[in-house]
């Protein structure tokens, strides 16, 4: 779908959820919709300017011993769209994440979140302004129900203070709201029949939803999630990538690491790709995906599968039949 449709749609059709959300003060976005911005006039240069970021970040660098694993120029991420981070392993796509929400310190750099500047502002803190994010490898708690692990997400925990935990019917109000908003998440993330089950039994695929849920208890005006895909089965792929889409089409800013293209391309409407730290490469889908630069230094011949899943036996196949043809070629040559 074009941008201007999905504006159209937008504009038109301000979300029957919001209204109900609204109502029951349950667990779509409480925000303004805006309408999408058009994306046909930003450029492709890396690091490009857009038309209302959210996130703005410059020079920001981390280095491990001799390895500088992150080195962003510049970075801008549009609010109202989901953009994919991509880029080979290593590149230093969660050492970013893990900068620009409070859970590492880069050796310098800044950046904002809505203007205001996120430097050396606590991970927690991060999460309360409205920027949230999921973790590689889950990080549900396995020893805790699903509804545990939820309502551990819900922001502002009144109880956690001494002079309000004195009032107790303050404390117990905020935990049932918490509830009922963790129990409106469960159902629409299809986890409400494992709600009392040990997060630890769930499915790979599972747990990736529960995080997705409990990011979504303080109600984030952007998501960060990283390979929100990996582990995860291809019945329930299709429903994340409808959850994804769902995050977007009620207001939210979604940023996502990813290795599955298909998913890209399916659900970005702009891609970022890294390399070695950097930013190489912007653009949409589309763009990128035909860029030969990108598609021969950084996504390889196999641009089109899931990088983490690629078959090693096939490449080593691939390989066998080319070191062939070349010894063949030889052979006709002399
Ligand atoms: N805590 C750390 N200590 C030392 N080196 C690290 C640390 N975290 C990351 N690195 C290194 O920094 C580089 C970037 O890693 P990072 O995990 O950010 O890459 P990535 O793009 O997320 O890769 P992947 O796609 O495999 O998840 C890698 O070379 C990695 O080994
Ligand atoms: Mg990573």
């Amino acid at each position: 779908m074009a941008a201007d449709d999905r504006t159209d749609h937008l504009s038109k059709d301000p979300s029957p959820g919001r209204s109900q959300a609204a109502a029951t003060g349950s667990t779509t976005s409480s925000r303004p919709l805006t309408p999408r911005p058009d994306l046909s006039t930003v450029s492709s240069e890396p690091g490009s300017t857009k038309p209302d970021p959210i996130v703005k970040g410059s020079d920001i660098t981390r280095q491990f011993g001799g390895l500088k694993a992150v080195d962003v120029e510049h970075i801008e991420i549009q609010r109202g769209i989901i953009t994919a981070l991509i880029g080979p392993n290593g590149a230093g796509k969660t050492t970013l994440f893990n900068l620009l929400t409070g859970f590492d310190v880069p050796d310098s750099g800044e950046w904002s979140f809505n203007g205001n500047s996120l430097q050396g502002v606590a991970a927690y803190k991060v999460a309360r302004l409205g920027m949230v994010r999921t973790f590689q490898l889950t990080k549900v708690l396995a020893k805790l129900t699903v509804i545990e692990n939820m309502r551990l997400g819900a922001k502002d925990q009144k109880g956690e203070r001494f002079f309000k935990a004195a009032f107790d019917f303050l404390w117990r109000r905020q935990e049932d709201d918490n509830t009922v908003r963790a129990d409106d998440l469960l159902t629409r993330f299809k986890l409400d029949a494992k709600r009392e089950d040990f997060a630890g039994s769930l499915s790979g695929g599972q747990r990736k939803l529960l995080e997705m849920a409990r990011a979504l208890m303080v109600d984030p005006e952007l998501i960060m999630l990283d390979e929100p895909m990996a582990g995860v089965n291809p019945a329930l792929k299709q429903s994340l990538l409808g959850h994804v889409k769902s995050l977007r089409d009620e207001g939210r800013t979604v940023l996502f690491v990813e290795h599955d293209m298909d998913m890209v391309r399916d659900i970005s409407d702009w891609v970022i790709v890294m390399a070695q730290g950097r930013i190489v490469a912007e653009g949409t889908p589309d763009t990128v995906m035909a860029d030969p630069a990108v598609i021969d230094a950084y996504l390889g011949a196999h641009h089109d599968t899931d990088l983490t899943e690629v078959d090693v036996a096939e490449l080593e196949a691939e390989a066998e039949a080319e070191l062939d043809a070349e010894a063949d070629e030889q052979e006709k040559t002399h």
